[in-house]
């Protein structure tokens, strides 16, 4: 069973300060630090360390950043096969403030923005080798639509995990297999609509993530439940949405039931919190099994 990842390769600018500036303020930060970051990126990362086969299917610039996030995903042993590199397009980047446990992030998207028809054409044969693809909304959206007609077309599921907000049509929606938005991306994408019909109308599809409310969805036995959010001492929430999507991923692909893979990718999530960085604090699968108590 192999899991694909198609998404966005960004390097983190990381500043810790002890507030977030206000409109037109100045104020220092204790230091810059650079992660390896990107949703697309961090949700692969997650995958591999819970045991699973995972490819990346991004692109990034012909520059220091790309080398270095090619090297970090070989490290993590992450497939780097079919990561495009771009000439003269700089690799995504994204400044995040952490400060308290909450942040801010900007991305530039470079070459995020060349992972496009043309580059998925390009490796369609290899996107069929994997059964499941998850995406998120860092890379064009026309893409995103291509990557889940083609996927649905040859019975690949899919996830889209629908961050950062934006809105997504209809179609889409009933071409994936999963969605997974946290509050702010639900309120936006159903504007006016009420969460729990619309968890009822999208039967065990909708997956919303409330952050340290944890997470609510249509269970087997279709009754709405909440799951709880793990109790961590929280460093940085920087990528625990990605270490939630990409133990999602990993619960799936070993069948086990919705519920269950909630429970396991929200241990994941809770366990991620506890390093600075997106990527540090994911954990490996032993930890997170340790916690369950059991088996995947
Ligand atoms: O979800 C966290 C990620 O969002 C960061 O790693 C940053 O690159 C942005 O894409």
């Amino acid at each position: 069973m192999k899991i694909g990842v198609v998404g966005s390769i960004n390097m983190d600018l990381v500043i810790r300060t002890n507030r977030i500036p206000s409109k037109g303020e100045t104020i220092i930060g204790d230091n810059l630090i650079d992660f390896p970051g990107g949703k697309g990126a961090n949700q692969a990362v997650a995958i591999s360390r819970l045991g699973e086969n995972v490819t990346m299917f991004g692109c990034v610039g012909r520059d220091q950043y790309g080398e270095c996030l090619i090297q970090n995903f070989k490290d993590e042993k992450v497939n780097t096969d079919y990561i495009r590199e771009i000439d003269g397009v700089s690799t995504g980047v994204a400044v995040i403030t952490v400060c308290d446990d909450d942040n801010s992030i900007i991305v530039i998207p470079g070459a995020n923005n060349c992972v496009d028809k043309d580059y998925i054409d390009s490796v369609k044969d290899k996107i069929l080798e994997h059964n499941l693809i998850i995406l998120q909304n860092e890379i064009p959206m026309e893409t995103i639509e291509y990557v889940v007609d083609f996927c649905h077309e040859n019975g690949i599921k899919t996830i889209l995990n629908p961050a950062p907000a934006k809105k997504i049509s209809k179609n889409l929606i009933d071409k994936l297999s999963y969605l997974t938005p946290n509050e702010h991306e639900v309120a936006l994408i159903f504007e006016g609509e009420n969460i729990d019909e619309i968890l009822n109308k999208y039967d065990q599809k909708l997956i919303i993530t409330l952050g340290e409310n944890g997470v609510k969805f249509l269970d087997e036995n279709k009754e709405i439940v909440k799951v709880p959010c793990r109790k961590s001492n929280v460093i940085d929430t920087t990528g625990a949405g990605d270490t939630f999507n990409g133990a999602f991923c990993v619960g799936l692909i070993h069948g086990k039931k919705l519920s269950g893979s909630i429970k396991f990718a929200n241990i994941a999530a809770g366990l991620s919190t506890e390093k600075f960085g997106a990527q540090s604090g994911m954990p490996y699968l032993n930890e997170v099994l340790e916690e369950m108590g059991g088996e995947l």
